[in-house]
């Protein structure tokens, strides 16, 4: 099998793209500014209409805004201490899970955590064109937001999501506030895409 030898990067977007996808990033800083029902409605509304295996939908969330500070803090202590740093200015937060059986016959759905990937990123866009930035994490405790928020081992938390509109980056420690404005990178185009096999 062939490797390739260079992974290269860039930080320009080198074909056209939606506008929404160029403008995307995974910020920190969170501005003191909440979020309104019906704005989480559409984030919402926007994970509904993604595709997903024998259109199953086996996304799940509990959301949590500040204005409802019990919920908020039982998604907040299942953040680890580092993304606990920034998220803490968050004034919405959503756990995302995924079911892990299919409804109508109980067997593992395999493609499960595959169609929450795509649920959240429909959600992302969304939040991108309405003005709101969406900083997901892995770093959370799976276990103790189980065990906060009472749910079955039928769900699997898989990830947490901070949201809100977009604070300053003076907010943020000096570690992450250099990060912030940095430029997004992603390997090019030739180093994931083939045109021929292996
Ligand atoms: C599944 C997943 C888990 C992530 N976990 C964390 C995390 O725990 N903490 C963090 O600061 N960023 C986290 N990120 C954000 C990524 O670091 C970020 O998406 C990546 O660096 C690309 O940057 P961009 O989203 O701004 O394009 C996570 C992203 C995803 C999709």
């Amino acid at each position: 099998m062939e490797t390739h030898a260079t992974f290269q990067k860039s930080t320009q977007v080198e074909a056209p793209v939606l506008e929404l996808i160029g403008k995307r990033k995974s910020r920190r800083a969170y501005a003191d500014r909440s979020v309104s029902q019906g704005t989480i409605d559409s984030l919402f509304e926007a994970a509904r209409w993604a595709p997903s295996s024998n259109n199953e939908q086996p996304w799940f969330y509990i959301y949590a805004t500040k204005e409802q500070p019990e919920l908020w803090n039982k998604l907040f202590e299942a953040v680890n201490p580092w993304n606990q740093l920034w998220a803490k200015e968050a004034p919405l937060l959503v756990l995302a899970l995924a079911r892990k059986t299919f409804h109508k016959n109980g067997k593992i759905n395999q493609s499960a955590r595959y169609d929450l990937g795509a649920a959240n990123a429909f959600l992302s866009l969304q939040a991108t064109e309405m003005g709101l930035n969406v900083h997901q994490m892995g770093g959370f405790y799976p276990e103790k937001a189980k065990e906060l928020l009472n749910i079955s081992d039928e769900y699997e938390p898989v990830v947490m999501m901070a949201i809100g509109y977009l604070g300053s980056e003076d907010q943020l420690p000096p570690e992450l506030k250099a990060r912030e404005n940095a430029p997004r990178e992603r390997h090019t185009r030739e180093a994931f895409v083939m045109n021929k096999g292996f």
